[in-house]
C-alpha cells in the first residue's frame, strides 16, 4: 500500500485529463477511495455518483503553465491522462498535439521541480502506449527496445522519457502504464471516445456498415476501460515496486479486428433487434501510419507479478456492457418522456438519477457497507463471499466487493441492473426475483439493504424470500436485512422534499407516503431540468409492506436463523442480523 505521512492520512490526488475515456474511469475508481480528489480537464468532468471522500472538479486548459501550477500545487499523487482531443488518429497531420502529449508533461516537470523543497516528490502515474515499442513479431512485454512507428507513438515515448528523467533527478516518482487498444462506453453522452471500438459501435447503432481497413489479419489486444482503471489503482497500491519503470498492460489475448467488428455488429443487433450491419473491407485513407496495419498483442506478466492485477472482462463481456450503455444513451436521447401516473417502480428515468439522488440526500454507502462487514465479521470472521439481494444499481456492491473479496448482486429491475452493470463491470449482477431465485451456489453472507425486502406483497412472500436467503448461505452464514418502517413507527402522510444539483442538472424530488391497511405507498415526483434539456417531470409509485418486528423475526427463525435486531443503525429502521444454524433448505 502507498503510505503517506501520519499528519496527512488522506492523500491529495489530482487527475489531469479527467473527462476522457480513461480519465473518467480512473476518476470514478479513485472517488470510491477515502482520498481528497481533484479532477481537472478542459471539458467538464461528470462528478462520480459513488464517492467516499472529497471530490472537486475543475475545468482548466492544462497547456497553460499557470493553470497547471495552480491545480497541481498541493498534489501528493498525480495521474497524467491528458490526451489531445483529436486523439491518435490526427496526430500525423497535427503537430499541435505535441503541445498536449509532451508539452503538458514537460511543464508539469518544471512545476514540480520548482516546488521540490516542499516535501517528498509526488507520485506521477502516466498513460503510455504499448505501441511505442513499434511493430513486433511477438507480444509486447515491456522488454523490447522502443521503435515507435507513428508520430503519436513518438510523442508518447518522448513524454515517458521526460517522466523517467525527472524520476532519476528526484523531481517526481514516475510510473508509466503502457496501454493497448482501450475501449468502453463514451465517457459522457456529449463526449465521444475516439477509439476504434466505440466508433464502430456508434456506427452500428446508426445502422451504418463497419469499414475494415485491413486486408490481412490484424490482431489487437482489446482492454476494457474498467480493467485499465483497476490497473491504475493497482499501480497506486504497489507504487514503490513500480516507480522508475514502464509496464505494459493488456488482456494478454489477441483479437482479429475483422472478428471484433463482426462481434460489434452482432452485439449491437442483439440490442436493437435489427439485422447486424455488414462489415466491409475498404481502402484506408492516405497517410495512414504503418502501425495501423500491424498486429499488437501484449504480455502483462511483469505488471501482474508485482501487483496481482488481472483483467476481469473478456472482450465479449466488456463489449456487451459497452453496447448496452451506448444503446441506452442513444434511446434516451431520442425518446420523448411522457408524464406518467403510477408507473412501475425503478423504471428507466428513476434508475438514471437513483445514485445521484440518494448520494446527495446523504445516503452513505461506504459507511453502511463497512458497518455490515463489521457486524458480519463479529459472527463469522472468515466470511469471504457476499450476495446483495435487490442490489439496485450496486451502491453497496462496490464496497462489499472490496470488503469481502467476492460479491455478487441480484436485482429485479432491468433498468437498475443495467446501470449497476455499467458501473461495476466484473461484479456479477443477476436479474431475478428475490422471492424465487436460485443462483445454484452459496455465499457466506446474504444482505438485503434499504428496505428492499418490504417490496414483496405479503408476510407469506417475505417468509419465502427469507428461505431463499437461507438456501444461498453456507453453514454458519450470516444474513443482514435492512427493513422498512414498522407499522408503529411509520408516519402516515409523510412528505419530504429535496432540490439537488449533482452536475449541470437540477433535480427536485418530492414524496408523499401514506398507509393503506398493512401496506404503505409512496408517490415520488421528480422534476429534472438542465439548460440544454429544459425541464421534465415524471413520477413513480412505490409500495412497501408494513411488517412488524415480530413478523421479520418469525420469518428468520422459521428459516433456521438466530435473530438479533439492532436499533438505530443504517438509514433509520435498524437492522436484523441472523446466523444460519445448520444447512439452509
Ligand atoms: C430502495 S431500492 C434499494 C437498492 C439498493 N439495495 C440500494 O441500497 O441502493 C429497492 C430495490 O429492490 C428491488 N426489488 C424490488 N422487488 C424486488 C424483487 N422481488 N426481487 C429483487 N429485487 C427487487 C428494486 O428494483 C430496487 O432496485
Amino acid at each position: 500500500m502507498l503510505r503517506f505521512p501520519e499528519s496527512k492520512p488522506e492523500p491529495k490526488i489530482v487527475v489531469l485529463g479527467s473527462s476522457g475515456l480513461i480519465g473518467s474511469a480512473v476518476t470514478a475508481a479513485l472517488a470510491r477511495r477515502p482520498v481528497r480528489l481533484r479532477a481537472v480537464a478542459r471539458r467538464r468532468t461528470a462528478i462520480p455518483a459513488v464517492r467516499a471522500g472529497e471530490v472537486e472538479v475543475r475545468s482548466a486548459d492544462l497547456t497553460d503553465p499557470e493553470r497547471l501550477r495552480e491545480v497541481v500545487a498541493d498534489a501528493d499523487v498525480l495521474f497524467h491522462l491528458v490526451k489531445d482531443s483529436a486523439g491518435w488518429r490526427t496526430a500525423e497531420e497535427d503537430p499541435g498535439c505535441e503541445r498536449v502529449t509532451v508539452g503538458v508533461l514537460r511543464n508539469l516537470v518544471e512545476v514540480l521541480r520548482s516546488r521540490r523543497s516542499a516535501g517528498p516528490p509526488p507520485l506521477v502515474l502516466h498513460s503510455g502506449a504499448a505501441s511505442q515499442a513499434g511493430v513486433l513479431d511477438e507480444p509486447a512485454d515491456g522488454s523490447q527496445p522502443d521503435r515507435p512507428g507513428s508520430v503519436y507513438d513518438r510523442h508518447k515515448l518522448a513524454a515517458e522519457r521526460l517522466l523517467m528523467a525527472a524520476t532519476a533527478e528526484g523531481v517526481l516518482r514516475g510510473i508509466s502504464l503502457r496501454l493497448p487498444t482501450v475501449y468502453g462506453p463514451d465517457p459522457a453522452p456529449d463526449v465521444p471516445d475516439l477509439g476504434v471500438i466505440s466508433t464502430m459501435i456508434r456506427r452500428a447503432l446508426n445502422g451504418a456498415e463497419l469499414p475494415l481497413w485491413h486486408s490481412g489479419i490484424v490482431r489487437r489486444d482489446l482492454l476494457h476501460v474498467a480493467d485499465v482503471a483497476a490497473a491504475f489503482m493497482s499501480a497506486l497500491d504497489h507504487a514503490d515496486a513500480l516507480v522508475g519503470g514502464h509496464w505494459v498492460i493488456g488482456s494478454g489475448q489477441g483479437w482479429d479486428l475483422a472478428d471484433a467488428f463482426e462481434r460489434v455488429a452482432a452485439t449491437v443487433a442483439e440490442h436493437t433487434g435489427s439485422d447486424p450491419v455488414p462489415v466491409r473491407r475498404v481502402l484506408p485513407p492516405a497517410h495512414t501510419p504503418i502501425t495501423d496495419f500491424a498486429s499488437l498483442t501484449v504480455d502483462p506478466a511483469a505488471f501482474r507479478t508485482i501487483t496481482g492485477w488481472e483483467p476481469r472482462l473478456p472482450f465479449a463481456e466488456g463489449l456487451r456492457h459497452t453496447v448496452a450503455v451506448m444503446h441506452r444513451r442513444a434511446v434516451a436521447g431520442t425518446k420523448k418522456v411522457p408524464v406518467a401516473e403510477g408507473k412501475q417502480m425503478y423504471g428507466t428515468e428513476a434508475s438514471e438519477i437513483y445514485d445521484v439522488v440518494y448520494t446527495l440526500r446523504g445516503k452513505d454507502y461506504a459507511a453502511e457497507s463497512k458497518q455490515i462487514a463489521e457486524l458480519v465479521r463479529a459472527r463469522n470472521p472468515r466470511a469471504s463471499s457476499l450476495l446483495d439481494v435487490a442490489c439496485g444499481t450496486g451502491g453497496h456492491l462496490v464496497y462489499f466487493d472490496e470488503l469481502f473479496g467476492e460479491a455478487e448482486g441480484l436485482e429485479l429491475s432491468g433498468e437498475m441492473l443495467e446501470i449497476g452493470r455499467e458501473r461495476l463491470p466484473g461484479i456479477p449482477m443477476h436479474q431475478g426475483d428475490m422471492r424465487e431465485f436460485d443462483l445454484g451456489r452459496r455465499f457466506d453472507v446474504v444482505v438485503c439493504m434499504f428496505a428492499s425486502i418490504s417490496h414483496v406483497g405479503s408476510e407469506e412472500e417475505m417468509a419465502r424470500t427469507v428461505r431463499r436467503f437461507a438456501a444461498h448461505l453456507n453453514p454458519g452464514g450470516v444474513v443482514a436485512i435492512d427493513p422498512w418502517w414498522f407499522p408503529d413507527n411509520f408516519i402516515d402522510g409523510y412528505v419530504s422534499s429535496d432540490v439537488l444539483t449533482p452536475d449541470e442538472r437540477t433535480i427536485a424530488r418530492i414524496s408523499h407516503a401514506w398507509r393503506e391497511g398493512d401496506q404503505s405507498k409512496m408517490d415520488v415526483h421528480y422534476v429534472v431540468a438542465s439548460a440544454e434539456g429544459g425541464a421534465r417531470h415524471f413520477q413513480e409509485r412505490y409500495q412497501y409492506q408494513l411488517f412488524s418486528r415480530e413478523q421479520y423475526e418469525n420469518a428468520l427463525r422459521a428459516a433456521g436463523f438466530t435473530v438479533e435486531y439492532i436499533e438505530g443503525v443504517q438509514y433509520g429502521p435498524g437492522l436484523f442480523v441472523g446466523v444460519l444454524q445448520g444447512e439452509g433448505e
